[in-house]
């Protein structure tokens, strides 16, 4: 098999730790990337790794020209006119057997099918990249329990958390360029993990139904006083005036179309978390057995004392989003793979390879952008939402939350 040849549009903090992942995946090299920050240093890493001499590009269709598959991992905001050019640079010639993205797939539903229909005109395949569905834990636990799951039942809860400190680049806390705050940043991932867990074995991952949801957003640190002034000096973002939520939580009622039984994901995200550093936990319960994840739990600690602390300024070198370099620390060896990352680029190289769309495919990334501002609608009205109403779902479909459109203000501060 001759190697995929992926071009990276992007190359700051997500492109460098799927670069991690890329080593350990065969029959895929970097052969493009798009010039901007941090590409030198990607490319850099690229020829060290083994991973090709990716070419540095001034436009996205010299990436296109260059590439058999190009991956969006750019901000949220820049999306659809990244697609619009891979779409044009097909039409003018490019041989692109796929486009990957970074999730989420939009900002809003229209962005996220906006994505849909250029990928479909430009006949290219997809992959949606939910990294948390392609985790060892998660599926290892569920084939571990898929006996006990045929002769019980399924699952009947999830619950999926992430929680960090907050996030590394400015653009992420502006909530008009990022489509919201923690909901749409990392909400996403907890609703689709919960999805995952609850889905029976063979199904597909758009088997269950949503059929219910409610949520609720707040600002519990970053709009206190001080945290505020943090935010203006460090990313230039002003939380008095245009805020995000830095916590939310929800609970989404999943209906099993062929049995009708009624299964129930609660997801909760934070960028309050002062912990260590990123953790995800997840629980799976069922009639009789259970699972359950807490990625800050290692096998491998290390400790630095108050005398040896200075050694140790780089402290993201032991987890993503470390918040300490002193103490006990939690270090994991192999984060790449441990958050899915391997999991999604074998999955989507072995895909494009056959000419298929990944195991989540764009249409998969659409419905779970519709089930975020679902979550977001429902915290604006403050009731449960009936998903199995045309009306709601008309209102969806054009359907932008108050915080992205820069009025978090007027609920967050309520
Ligand atoms: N799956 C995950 O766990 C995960 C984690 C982090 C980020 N992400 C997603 O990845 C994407 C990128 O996030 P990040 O953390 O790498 O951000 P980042 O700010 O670290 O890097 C963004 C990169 O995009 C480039 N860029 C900026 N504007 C651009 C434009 N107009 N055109 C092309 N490139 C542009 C920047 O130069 C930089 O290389 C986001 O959509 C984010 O939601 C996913």
């Amino acid at each position: 098999m001759k190697n995929l040849k992926i071009g990276f549009i992007g190359s700051g903090f997500i492109a460098q730790f799927l670069a991690k992942a890329m080593i350990q995946v065969r029959n895929c090299e970097i052969s493009a990337i798009y010039k901007r920050s941090h590409a030198p240093k990607l490319a850099e890493y690229a020829r060290q790794n083994g991973l090709g001499d990716p070419f540095l590009c001034d436009s996205v269709k010299e990436v296109c020209n260059l590439s058999d598959a190009v991956m969006i991992l750019s901000p949220n905001f820049t999306r659809v006119e990244i697609m619009e050019k891979i779409a044009d640079s097909v039409q003018e010639g490019a041989e692109l057997t796929g486009v990957a993205c970074e999730k989420p797939l939009g900002r809003t539903v229209v962005e996220a099918k906006r994505m849909v229909e250029l990928s479909v005109k430009a006949g290219l395949k997809t992959a949606y990249f939910e990294n948390q569905l392609h985790m060892n834990l998660i599926n290892n636990a569920l084939e571990q329990l898929r006996p006990q799951q045929s002769a019980m039942g399924q699952f009947f809860l999830a619950r999926s958390t992430e929680e960090h400190a907050g996030p590394h680049s400015s653009w992420f806390w502006d909530p008009v360029r990022q489509g919201g705050g923690v909901l749409s940043d990392m909400g996403c991932h907890s609703i689709a993990a919960c999805r995952h867990i609850l889905t029976p074995e063979g199904k597909d991952p758009g088997f269950l139904q949503p059929v219910a949801v409610q949520a609720d957003t707040g600002l519990l640190k970053w709009g206190q006083p001080q945290y505020r002034e943090q935010l203006k000096k460090k990313f230039g973002v002003d939380y008095a005036k245009t805020p995000a939520e830095d916590f939310s939580t929800g609970i989404i009622s999943f209906k099993n179309p062929e049995t009708g039984q009624i299964v129930k994901g609660q997801f909760t995200d934070s960028w309050m978390y002062d912990k260590q550093g990123l953790r995800v936990a997840m629980d799976g319960l069922g009639p009789g057995y259970a699972m359950e994840i807490n990625t800050l739990i290692s096998p491998l600690e290390i400790f630095i004392g108050d005398e040896a602390a200075e050694g140790a300024a780089d402290a993201e070198t032991a987890l993503e989003k470390s918040t300490a370099t002193r103490g006990l620390l939690a270090v994991h060896p192999n984060e790449a793979d441990l958050y899915g990352y391997t999991g999604e680029i074998l999955d989507m190289v072995n895909a494009f390879a056959n000419n298929k769309h990944a195991m989540l495919d764009f249409q998969y990334g659409l419905e779970i952008t519709r089930l975020v501002q679902a979550a977001y609608m429902a915290a604006e009205k403050g009731t449960v939402l009936d998903l199995t109403d045309k009306n709601i779902q008309n209102e969806l479909e054009n359907y932008q939350s108050l915080i992205s459109l820069g009025k978090g203000a007027d609920i967050l501060y309520k």
